[in-house]
């Protein structure tokens, strides 16, 4: 029996286990996916503590994500993005991965969206904004990082490759000539609001939002009433956890079987939070 998890304070009703042993079930491997909880400065021992009791790998979520690049041994990916969500437990040291960057590309991938050559724009400068940065970025399109905070995007844009950054003012203009937004923020999830002017929005964008609680947000609403293609936060929410299982298995990720049950815990009334 092989067990894998989310370290994570609070992981809340993560969809990640359903997710998870949907494609066990149908890959018919013997494993089980779990959350854990280490009080936040226990994430050493916790990370010691998963290596000695066998492990195989464990998803990170917050407020653990740039703290356990200590514990583990970052890929390049991860360490430019100063962020793990992805450890690999098949190595000692254990391996960092980030596996919220290609979720993201994968996930536009999925809707047919090319980034190469693409003007994309990115609203957060936050964990998930430095990610989804470097993943569109290093797939080719050339980013422009909006945040409420101007200095943490404009810090971000000096490591991300071609990129620029600036306040949430410089969105109308950014996405004038854009074709594809994504959305990095919170902002969405406690409230109905949206980190974007509608009137900034237009048909020849593609709109991807991180937020997936609710799955359809009000940026995506003012998105879809602009005749904007629209991509829900499910899509990177999946695809991050196909690629950390095709890390830990070496298998090809059944998606449509982790799809169908990501969706069915998001429709359920008590729907996740955390990973
Ligand atoms: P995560 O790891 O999920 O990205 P985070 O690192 O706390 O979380 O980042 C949250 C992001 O949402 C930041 O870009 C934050 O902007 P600031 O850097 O200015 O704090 C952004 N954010 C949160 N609340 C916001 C709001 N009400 N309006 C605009 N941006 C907001």
């Amino acid at each position: 029996m092989q067990v894998f998890g989310l370290l994570g304070n609070p992981v809340g009703h993560s969809l990640s286990p359903p997710m998870h042993e949907a494609a066990y079930d149908h890959l018919g491997l013997e494993a089980r996916y779990v959350t854990f909880e280490p009080a936040p400065d226990d994430l050493e021992r916790a990370i010691d503590g998963a290596a000695a009791l066998g492990v195989s790998g464990c998803n990170v979520t917050i407020p653990f994500k740039r703290d356990v690049l200590a514990f583990v041994e970052p890929d390049p990916l991860a360490q430019r993005i100063g962020a793990v969500n992805t450890v690999d437990f098949g190595e000692s040291p254990p391996t960092g991965h980030n596996t919220d960057a290609v979720g993201a590309v994968r996930a536009l991938g999925r809707h047919d969206v090319t980034l190469e050559r693409a003007s994309a724009v990115v609203v957060g400068a936050g964990g998930a904004g430095r990610a989804i940065a470097f993943g569109l970025a290093d797939a080719g399109a050339t980013v422009t990082i909006c945040n409420r905070t101007a200095s943490k995007a404009e810090t971000l844009a000096e490591a991300v490759p071609g990129a620029t950054g600036g306040g949430l003012g410089r969105l109308p203009v950014a996405l004038s000539s854009a074709d594809l937004l994504v959305n990095a923020t919170s902002v969405g999830m406690e409230a109905d609001q949206s980190p974007v002017p509608p009137e900034a929005l237009h048909a020849d964008l593609t709109v991807m939002d991180a937020v997936y609680t609710p799955l359809e947000t009000r940026l995506l609403r003012d998105a879809a009433k602009r005749g904007a293609t629209t991509v829900d936060g499910a899509w990177m929410l999946l695809y991050q956890g196909v690629a950390a299982l095709e890390r830990w298995t070496g298998e090809s990720a059944p998606v449509e079987a982790m799809n169908e049950a990501l969706r069915q815990g998001l429709s359920s009334p008590v729907a996740g939070s955390g990973e």
